[in-house]
């Protein structure tokens, strides 16, 4: 019987050592210390044995148990920890490595990087920027901004009417007497956003965007939007950039000049084979915004006796962002601004 138990010491330490798998593992667990298994039988029957071998025998099962059940859990770390590092080896992924297949990077759409351009150009100048809605009220698009009750832009074939006082606006300007409303002078300000107007071909479209500008402080004169606006333009088509104020009529601002940077295409209109310039049609000039003095009835709808016209001068501008990049980055038609085709896009940024 002692013999017996000697082998199942030496036969199943042996198998346990060479076990190669928690799972083979597993099978010789049941197969030495399973139900069925010799020496737990051998064990159960311990007591049925003549009195002078039971205790011996006894002990000597258990302690071959207890050695079977350690190396057991020897085996089982060794075999886990090595089924670890394998997987981990075999499984390995690298998070540091760039996507596959590279995953595509979007940028912006021209017309909003031309839109941060302008805004940084005016923040470098000292403005800041605002911004208002887009559903606007019939008194501050038109009202507030001195225009004749029978001004053509008031037509509902030109506008876009939300309902009898309320407008898609037809434009950023509206914004001026808002932004004097909740600031008092001096004011530096730009308010860029879309506007709405019913028009459809290849340079006009149904919206679009404009930037605002309004100054509005003590001793402000012409000079100062001039230079104002001449340093926009280098800044945007270049240092070598000049620009000239023609005289204009807006219903508010007065005196009103559109405004005309020299050409960056051509040499005075002409280009070196002696053809015109396509870009200014021979001009040497194109036209880049409308603007002047704030007109002093403008105030008067402010009603804050801190816009007070003797006191104060102002000048404003309005452009068409669109029209500065589609100048800018030689855009044949402005429909492509709004098509998202990616050819066109992906041209630009
Ligand atoms: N609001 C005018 C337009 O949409 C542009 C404009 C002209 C804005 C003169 C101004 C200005 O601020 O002073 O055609």
């Amino acid at each position: 019987m002692l013999d017996r138990i000697e082998e199942i010491h030496d036969e199943g330490l042996a198998a346990v050592q060479a076990a190669g798998s928690t799972e083979e593992l597993e099978e010789l667990r049941v197969r030495l210390l399973g139900r069925k298994a010799e020496l737990p039988n051998l064990l159960r029957g311990v007591g049925e044995l003549p009195p002078e071998q039971r205790g011996q025998v006894g002990k000597r099962a258990n302690e071959v148990r207890k050695a079977l059940e350690s190396r057991m859990a020897e085996a089982r770390e060794r075999l886990d920890t090595a089924e670890l590092d394998s997987r981990l080896i075999a499984d390995r992924v690298d998070i540091t490595l760039p996507g596959d297949p590279l995953q595509p990077v979007g940028r912006l759409h021209l017309i909003t990087q031309t839109l941060r351009e302008l805004e940084d150009v005016f923040l470098g100048l000292g403005f800041t920027v605002m911004e208002g809605p887009e559903v606007e009220t019939v008194q501050y698009n038109f009202d507030a901004l001195n225009h004749e009750p029978t001004h053509p832009a008031r037509g509902r074939t030109d506008t876009f009417y939300t309902s009898d006082d309320t407008v898609l606006r037809t434009h950023t300007s509206p914004m001026q007497v808002r932004a004097m409303q909740a600031h008092p002078p001096p004011l530096y300000v730009v308010i860029p956003g879309r506007v709405y107007r019913r028009d459809n071909d290849a340079t006009h479209t149904p919206q679009f965007h404009q930037v605002e500008g309004l100054a509005v402080d003590e001793d402000i004169t012409l000079a100062d939007l001039k230079g104002t606006l001449l340093e926009f333009s280098r800044a945007i088509f270049g240092d070598e950039r000049d620009v000239r104020l023609r005289g204009h009529f807006f219903p508010f601002t007065e005196p009103s000049v559109e405004v005309d940077v020299s050409c960056f295409n051509c040499n005075d209109g002409w280009m070196p084979d002696g053809s015109r310039c396509p870009l200014c049609k021979g001009e040497g000039w194109i036209e880049i915004l409308g603007a002047g003095e704030v007109d002093p009835n403008v105030y008067s709808y402010v009603d804050d006796e801190r816009y007070d016209p003797e006191k104060v001068q102002g000048f404003a501008w309005g452009m068409g962002i669109e029209r500065i990049a589609f100048l800018k980055h030689g855009v044949a038609d402005l429909r492509l601004f709004y098509e998202n085709d990616l050819r066109f896009l992906e041209q630009f940024g």
